[in-house]
């Protein structure tokens, strides 16, 4: 598959078309951003892991009856996926109070829930993505009643594959944002990526972070996080 021109720079990731319309290939950078875009960094080799574990991931879900967007990893940093327009949905799964849940709520980080919560936000930057529900999605035609029971359905799923093989790892995913496209035939499918950028990792002995939160929050030690997620998937 040949590379072509750049389609569209994102805040972590690039994506260009190829020689064939269905897809195209995403490049994953080392760029880092937090607080709305207001906090910008670098975190080395970050974008290597957050693809590498993407694709991981998105085959371990695959196996397990979640459609997704990967096709195949081209490098380190580059992979095809079928081309996708974006619910503009930002779909979060929580097991664990933590990061914006915690704070609208009033409550501590790490209190285990009896069963995963769902939420939506509206993906839009400058409207800083305002926290939507279904009715809302609904009522701007982001999507149909069925497509978000449908998408609510396969968010838990992958909550469930995750959570489990995260265990194996030592690891507690103890929340997460996904993102879901719709092919040219309107079939909704997981897109985007599943990393240290878009989890939160807790180790599961000593609820140290091994994701972005290190960035979020100034914590140090980023680099190390992510190599060390690395580590337990890839034993690398
Ligand atoms: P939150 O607690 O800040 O709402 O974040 C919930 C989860 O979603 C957490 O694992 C980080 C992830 N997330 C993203 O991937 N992108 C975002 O822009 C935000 C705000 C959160």
């Amino acid at each position: 598959m040949e590379k072509r021109e750049q389609l569209y720079e994102g805040k972590a990731k690039k994506v260009f078309s190829t020689d064939d319309a269905d897809y195209v290939i995403v490049s994953y950078k080392d760029d880092a951003t937090a607080l709305d875009g207001l906090k910008k960094g670098i975190i080395a080799g970050k974008g290597a892991v957050n693809n590498r574990m993407s694709n991981f991931l998105m085959q371990l879900l695959e196996k397990n009856g979640v459609p997704t967007h990967f096709v195949k990893e081209l490098s380190d940093r580059e992979t095809v996926v079928r081309k996708v327009k974006i619910v503009p949905l930002e779909v979060i799964i929580r097991n664990i109070s933590a990061g914006s849940f915690a704070k609208r709520f009033g409550v501590e980080e790490g209190i285990v829930f009896a069963e995963p919560t769902v939420e939506f936000s509206y993906k839009n930057d400058e409207l800083h993505d305002p926290l939507m529900n279904a009715y809302h999605a609904i009522a701007l035609g982001v999507a149909t009643r069925e497509e978000i029971e449908w998408i609510k359905a396969m968010a838990f799923k992958v909550n469930e594959v995750l959570k489990a093989y995260f265990l194996t790892l030592g690891v507690r995913l103890v929340d997460f944002k996904l993102e879901f496209g719709r092919l040219p035939d309107g079939t909704i499918v997981l897109a985007d990526e599943i990393s240290p950028d878009t989890c939160r990792f807790w180790d599961a002995e000593t609820n140290e972070k091994l994701d972005k939160d290190r960035f979020r929050r100034d914590m140090g030690g980023v680099e190390d996080a992510y190599r060390e997620m690395m580590r337990r998937v890839f034993g690398e």
